[in-house]
């Protein structure tokens, strides 16, 4: 169609092919596009981290990426993160927690978190703060969500070290 270009795009392990308009945002198009709307739209000018995704397994905010970018790439939102209905061990750990509050910054903090985590397996509650900066909680609950991720570096070195176990 005039103006728009054909993108195709991996979400989730599902392939997706679009004509878009140059201008459109990679978290619109994967909220209004393809109906993912666990990934938050706040500031829509890359400060609050609500509409953090993974590109390529890289963390990026998805408002400040067009979907035209995003051509050929790999993206991995929220809703790609559960297997089967069981939660990701770092959701379960958020619940476990009460690192959900008002629920809106979670996808953000999760998806943020999840590429920091594999490569900082056993962070510092320093490192986790400074992992954590890009993200806002209006409701200011940086300490249980600090509390969750520790939960959940303690799980998966509790896992690592189990007979057989292995750190994934
Ligand atoms: S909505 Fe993208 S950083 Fe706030
Ligand atoms: S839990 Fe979302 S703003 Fe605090």
């Amino acid at each position: 169609m005039n103006g728009q270009h054909t993108i195709g795009v991996t979400v989730n392990g599902i392939r997706h092919e679009r004509a878009v308009e140059p201008r459109l945002l990679l978290s619109d198009f994967l909220r209004h596009e393809l109906g993912l709307t666990g990934t938050h739209v706040g500031c829509e000018h890359g400060v609050c981290g609500a509409c953090t995704v993974l590109l390529d397994g890289a963390a990026v905010r998805a408002c400040l990426v067009f979907a035209v970018q995003a051509d050929g790439c790999e993206i991995t939102t929220v809703e790609g993160l559960d297997h089967d209905g069981t939660l990701h061990p770092l959701q379960q750990a958020f619940h476990e927690a009460h690192a959900l509050q008002c629920g809106f910054c979670t996808p953000g903090f999760l998806m943020s978190l999840i590429p920091f985590l594999r490569d900082h397996p056993d962070p510092s509650e320093h490192q986790i703060r400074e992992a954590l900066s890009g993200n806002l909680c209006r409701c200011t609950g940086y300490a249980n969500i600090v509390t969750a991720v520790q939960r959940f570096t303690a799980g998966t070195a509790a896992s690592a070290n189990a007979p057989g176990g292995a750190r994934s």
